[in-house]
């Protein structure tokens, strides 16, 4: 119980970037466990257990996981009493091998106990206890403080992980069930033009005076090329030109890896879009639907956005290119397309286009990056167990920047560096389209 935790006090209220009012924090706490709760509130016991593929967790998982992240990493070393059972280190341990070893990541799925009612309780006892940790102390230690905004920011990377996951073990279903009911309008899409920049040194990276996670530090110069980056994201109809010209069957326009996944998995078209006829349905969160042509495709791996980008004689934009053209999402400003619905995310649009005729930069999709996924100069993971969080994982994967309908409000930002694999196709992630001059 949280009585028998120590206290959460520091000392001095002022850490300019970093939440430590007790009440604020608690009050943020809260709202962002609410989010999860919301996202799986239409979903059933059954849904919940649900694995599709190795690479997706059931919806229970995902609730367990983001519980133990904080009974781990907060709770652990501040209270006597254990909150949850002994098991929980190891069924809901993801990767850390610092606090030890894992049930395997594949076999989630093959888990009925604890059941979605008992990891529902382990959510309400841990929230109790640091709720209650947080709202003790005026002033929340520093370091607590940047291990729950670590915390809430994990969560929100698992809200948008549940959508995907559930997207995915939906369309396995004949029934193809809908997560939400939704009626999306036919999207427009703004003429295609390419903006233009003159490259140079430019910084990239977070300067740290707010929270970013560790892989988008620290800030550093690189040199660019003149280049230009198109104003919006690819849409249906010229992915579907792609398609209709045999794209699919012609290894010229393929990565050698691309290709050979074409191959063995016998990709014809995107994963969600169904053969209707002559044309396709697209299958969404909110059922399945006739493929709008004007709305952002959807739901490609890297090899196919690479693949269509040299088909196009374009290119896809490096992370440097993404960061130099693209400003700051705010929710204040609906230009900047953050997302304002986090629980309808069916139809991604191309948002409104911002002063410098940008648009669909946030809120949309992930727009893929020619970059690989990798240190930048001068990286050092924290130390501990959290440092195991991202730097472990930069060997063959692709960034992805922006962010997309399926992510959690407020949790975007310019410098934020999502990744991959090249072959990764249940995610929300589209095409911007850039060439060199
Ligand atoms: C940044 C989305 C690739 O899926 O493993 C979740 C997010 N990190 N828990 C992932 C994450 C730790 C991460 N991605
Ligand atoms: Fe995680």
């Amino acid at each position: 119980t949280p009585d028998t935790c120590e206290s959460a006090a520091g000392s001095s209220a002022s850490h300019g970037d970093v939440v430590t009012d007790g009440q604020a924090l608690a009050k943020r706490y809260a709202d962002v466990r609410a989010l999860s709760d919301s996202i799986v509130a239409p979903l059933q016991p059954e849904d919940c257990v649900l694995q599709s593929m190795p690479d997706a967790s059931p919806i229970r998982w995902h609730l367990a996981h983001t519980t133990w992240f904080f009974e781990t990493f907060v709770l652990a070393d501040r209270c006597d009493a254990p909150v949850a059972d002994e098991s929980f280190r190891y069924l809901f341990n993801s990767y850390y091998n610092t606090v030890g070893d894992q049930f395997p990541r594949h076999q989630r799925g093959l888990l009925s106990r604890p059941t979605v009612r008992e990891v529902m309780g382990y959510r309400r006892d841990v929230d109790d206890a640091v709720v209650t940790l947080l709202r003790n102390a005026d002033v929340v230690d520093e370091s607590l403080a940047r291990v729950i905004e670590l915390g809430l920011n994990h969560e929100q990377q698992h809200q948008e992980l549940m959508l995907t996951d559930i997207k995915h073990a939906f369309a396995q279903n004949p029934l193809y069930p809908a997560h939400v009911d939704a009626e999306c309008g036919p999207c427009d899409a703004p003429e295609l033009q390419w903006i233009s920049s003159d490259g140079g040194v430019v910084n990239m990276g977070c300067t740290g005076d707010r929270f970013c996670f560790d892989n988008e530090l620290p800030q550093h110069r690189v040199f660019l090329e003149p280049f230009q980056i198109a104003n919006r994201l690819v849409t249906n109809a010229e992915y579907q030109q792609f398609i209709e010209d045999g794209g699919y069957q012609d290894p010229r326009h393929w990565l050698s890896a691309g290709w050979a996944t074409v191959q063995q998995q016998g990709w014809t078209n995107p994963i969600y879009w169904i053969r209707q006829g002559e044309g396709f349905d697209e299958f969404t969160l909110g059922g399945c639907h006739p493929i709008d042509p004007d709305a952002p495709v959807a739901h490609l791996s890297y090899f196919e956005a690479d693949a269509f980008a040299r088909w196009s004689r374009a290119r896809l934009p490096t992370e440097a290119e993404w960061e130099t053209v693209a400003r700051e999402p705010s929710p204040d400003d609906p230009t900047s397309g953050e997302c304002i619905d986090a629980l309808r995310p069916v139809h991604p649009t191309h948002g409104t286009p911002s002063a410098s005729g940008v648009s669909g930069l946030y809120g949309t999709l992930w727009q893929w990056t020619s970059s690989s996924y990798g240190p930048y100069p001068g990286y050092t993971p924290p130390e501990g167990a959290l440092g195991e969080y991202n730097g472990k994982f930069m060997c063959n994967q692709y960034v992805l920047r922006g962010s997309s309908c399926a992510t959690s409000p407020g949790h975007a930002r310019r410098t934020y560096r999502n990744f991959f694999g090249p072959d990764a196709r249940w995610q929300f992630t589209g095409i911007r389209l850039a060439r060199s001059v």
